[in-house]
């Protein structure tokens, strides 16, 4: 695979001040970058819709729209732009609220013109690395489409390869938030300041989850042994994530409760796998209140353990803002994320994998704004 160079190297430049503006052209244009200008965020937005470039750079502080607002409506626009923010020097505040929205990178007012083309170089390495991964692909499906003999051989590649590419992009957004959180605790100890610790320790335990997360759900899907299949109460793993997330739901005001199943039976299964999947669900279901238009209704997350049919049933269900229909056909099989750097994708895959080799089903109801359910399907085996 040949490495690939950027596939556009236009810059858009969104600052309030004319003079910052014109230097910055005529300086970014000599290092051959194709650069758009605007004075303020609302037309920052709109060049940004018009031209897809790939770095943006804005000011922080502007009227009307800031570079905060600008900085996250890109992201939702587009998680792969990276943004540098131009701060004042010693808005300290606004850096760390920035590195939380995930800017790529700060430099501070006066401008230091080789500061500026280190962070434009960094933002490019990542985005060349972005890009070569998904060229990979790419190298893959027209791999599988040549070899028609050898079918099987070229999807396990495929399957391969996604896997490497959706975890080197979980890894690379996991890294970036590490280095965002260790700038913010590096300020809090030189400054003293309290605020900047909190607010640093904060984002590092919040990377320290996703990466504990993205391991269990690579070991998980990587796991080629056999199930640990024991017999256990089904509602164990249920109340094990009642627990578990129970703090989390009080923080962020969710009615959180489990119907447990009623009827006292043992039945074989890998009680740990089947937490893992659960736990998954319910994760999803407490992001899906993420949306603002969910904010202020009461936020319900319930799970159901059930024998039906010889058959152990869980559902999942909440009242968050459902799954979009683009999505709804590949959550099961592609690394879809819909949570930018938040998300890897692998959860629902994840799940499916250790719902099938229980000989189960994973399945779902939802309705956009109004919330979803999952419900897992797991016979009952006489013996392992
Ligand atoms: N209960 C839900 N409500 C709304 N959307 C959901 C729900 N469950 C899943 N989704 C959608 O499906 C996508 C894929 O889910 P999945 O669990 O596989 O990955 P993820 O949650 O984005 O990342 P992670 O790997 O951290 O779990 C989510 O990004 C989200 O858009
Ligand atoms: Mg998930």
């Amino acid at each position: 695979m040949d490495n690939k160079v950027m596939k556009n190297n236009k810059i858009l430049l969104v600052d309030d001040e004319e003079g910052i503006r014109r230097v910055l052209k005529i300086t970014l244009e000599s290092s051959g970058y194709d650069v758009c200008l605007a004075p303020d965020g609302e037309t920052g937005l709109k060049t940004f819709a018009d031209k897809m470039p790939c770095i943006v750079i804005t000011d922080i502080k502007m009227p009307g729209i800031d570079g905060i607002e600008v900085l996250k409506r890109i992201k939702n626009l587009n998680p792969e732009t990276e943004v540098i923010v131009i701060t004042g020097h010693g808005d300290m505040d606004l850096v760390v609220k920035s590195l939380q929205y995930e800017a790529a990178d700060f430099i501070t007012k006066p401008i230091d013109i080789n500061d500026l083309e280190s962070a434009i170089k960094k933002a490019q390495d990542r985005i060349v690395i972005s890009q070569n991964i998904k060229s990979y692909m790419d190298d893959l499906e027209i791999l599988v489409k040549e070899k028609d003999k050898k079918i099987n051989e070229s999807e396990t590649l495929v399957t391969i390869g996604q896997t490497i590419a959706g975890m080197s992009h979980a890894i690379k957004n996991i890294a970036g938030g590490l280095k965002g959180s260790s700038f913010v605790l590096e300020q809090g100890i030189e400054h003293e300041n309290q605020e900047y610790l909190k607010q640093g320790w904060q984002m590092m335990k919040g990377n320290i989850d996703k990466i504990t997360k993205l391991s269990l759900d690579l070991l998980n899907y990587a796991k080629t042994t056999k199930l640990n299949l024991q017999l256990e109460n089904p509602n164990k793993p249920a109340r094990e994530i009642m627990q578990l997330m129970n703090h989390r739901a009080k923080e962020n005001n969710i009615v959180f409760k489990l119907t447990p199943c009623i009827e006292k039976r043992l039945v074989l299964m890998d009680g740990e796998a089947i937490h893992h999947c659960i736990l998954n669900l319910v994760t999803n279901a407490f992001d899906s209140f993420n949306k603002r238009s969910t904010q202020n209704q009461i936020k319900n997350v319930n799970i159901f353990v059930t024998i039906e049919n010889n058959a152990i049933i869980y559902k999942v269900q909440d009242n968050g803002c459902g799954i979009n229909d683009i999505i709804k056909k590949s959550i099961f099989n592609d690394f879809i994320t819909t949570k930018g750097m938040n998300g890897t994708g692998f959860g629902l895959m994840t799940t499916k994998k250790i719902i099938e080799e229980h000989n189960g089903e994973i399945d779902f109801k939802t309705e956009q704004e109004k919330g979803t359910r999952f419900i897992i399907k797991i016979p009952i085996r006489s013996k392992a």
